[in-house]
């Protein structure tokens, strides 16, 4: 980056997650949801005895985070509700004791200057509406408006920016098809049926939106680019089908109103036949489209690779963070670019993007020295710079993650954060990543120019 390309607005922001930060899952009449169960679960759970219950007691801590977020010069939040707060079963009799804490935590943000971007859902359903068959219930979607409604409700006079589903992808690929996370599933038939609910979900919440509110809602996938680990037509051809496998099948029906032609070759016979009228409800229009980027992947045809034929080849000689991701961020410039070519020209925000990696211990006069999540965070900011001056529309930013948190089934083993959680204190100590992130926000990138 040797000119700043910026724009003067650009919104800098971290985000998180209610179950991975909030603790307290049952507190005030809320009802439990299939985190709940799957931490408890010790057949289930890779990290076995991690759980929600506590987290990093967000909950009860949310006034001192948010003036924390304001000494860190964040422009925007990225947080996601619990369902169950709302609606203890899912449906029905609404809680509002469980939805004032939203409404506390919106109050302090704008207090404080900062913008809440708000994802309704980052995984939790609530346990009642899985005994009823979760995402494979096609009411699920009726389920979804129901619950977006009474959120837009509480909370959409205040909220400008929505977020349907965060990571669609990992639900159904990690709760239907592997079972590594909530429900932990793992069912072929059942995966693309998940799926495709889901995104009607998305589709009628976003039609709840348009029903009564005009500020801006959008969806927020994952894309991992996938890079063939030769020319070969076999190689060329699994790196299609995994591409389409994750980052297609959710952006092409959102967006272009279709699935990519190659589900049927990655699902086989377990790919339906979709009922008519469900393609045009997964296309509404959206406002802006969230992308989380964390790594790219290379791939080889491998048949044993299940379901999609495609293997990784992992880069041995290349930096990869704890959670075995290779670090690549021109593979960021291109998901960006990429989407603007094939979808046109939709607002882009990185809704997420960040790395673990095994801190140091708390050093003298509270310094945490993290220089690879600096490293990171430099690289792939600018990597974002790239993108913007080639002409894509990426209007903010969100580190991946504000805090160190719950990361799901690896439970408190592997540490986003650019704050530092002592979980035994739940003292919170900012890293060095995010010093820097601070002198990114307060310079609007300047400091990374030259
Ligand atoms: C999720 C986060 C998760 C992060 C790191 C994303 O897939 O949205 O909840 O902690 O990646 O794995």
């Amino acid at each position: 980056m040797t000119t700043n390309p910026f724009p003067a607005d650009f919104l800098w922001g971290a985000a998180t997650a209610a179950y991975q930060i909030e603790g307290s899952p049952l507190a005030d009449g809320a009802g439990p949801s299939i985190w709940q169960r799957f931490t408890h679960d010790p057949r289930l759970m890779a990290e076995k005895g991690s759980t929600g219950d506590i987290a990093c007691d967000h909950y009860n801590r949310m006034e001192g985070d948010v003036d924390m977020m304001a000494a860190l010069g964040l422009q925007a939040y990225r947080f996601s509700m619990n369902w169950g707060r709302f609606l203890p079963e899912g449906t029905g009799r609404v809680n509002d004791k469980g939805a004032d804490f939203y409404s506390r935590l919106v109050d302090r943000l704008l207090a404080k200057g900062i913008e809440p971007l708000v994802t309704l859902y980052h995984w939790d359903l609530p346990a009642a509406l899985d005994d009823r068959g979760g995402w494979l219930n096609r009411d699920s979607a009726e389920w979804f408006a129901e619950y977006a409604d009474v959120a837009f409700r509480k909370l959409g006079d205040r909220v400008k920016k929505w977020v349907t589903l965060n990571e669609p992808w990992v639900v159904t690929d990690g709760g239907y098809l592997f079972g590594a996370l909530a429900p932990g599933h793992r069912n072929m038939f059942e995966a693309p049926i998940a799926s495709h609910n889901l995104m009607r979900a998305h589709g009628r919440a976003v039609q709840a939106y348009r029903a009564g509110w005009n500020d801006e809602i959008g969806l927020v996938v994952n894309v991992e680019p996938k890079y063939p680990a030769t020319e070969s037509d076999a190689d060329l051809a699994a790196t299609g089908r995994a591409e389409a496998y994750m980052n297609r099948q959710y952006l092409d029906p959102a967006l272009l109103g279709s699935y990519p032609c190659e589900m049927s070759e990655v699902f086989g016979e377990a790919w339906p036949k979709w009922p008519a009228g469900d393609a045009e409800l997964i296309r509404q229009k959206i406002d802006f489209l969230g992308l989380n980027y964390y790594t790219r992947n290379v791939v080889r045809d491998d048949p044993s690779s299940w379901p999609t034929g495609a293997g990784r080849v992992r880069q041995d000689s290349a930096l990869h963070t704890e959670t075995d991701w290779e670090v690549y961020p021109a593979a960021m410039t291109r998901m960006l670019t990429w989407v603007k070519e094939r979808y046109g020209d939709i607002p882009l925000y990185i809704t997420e993007n960040g790395a673990a990696f095994s801190d140091p211990p708390t050093a003298e006069g509270g310094r945490l020295a993290d220089p690879l999540r600096v490293d990171y965070l430099k690289n792939h900011i600018r990597a974002v710079g790239d993108a913007i001056a080639a002409g894509v529309d990426v209007r903010g930013y969100m580190v991946w993650s504000l805090m160190d948190n719950l990361e799901w089934a690896l439970g408190y083993s592997k540490r986003f954060g650019i704050v530092h959680v002592n979980y035994a204190t739940q003292e919170r100590t900012p890293k060095d990543s995010a010093r820097l992130y601070s002198q990114v926000i307060a310079s609007n990138a300047d400091v990374l120019c030259g």
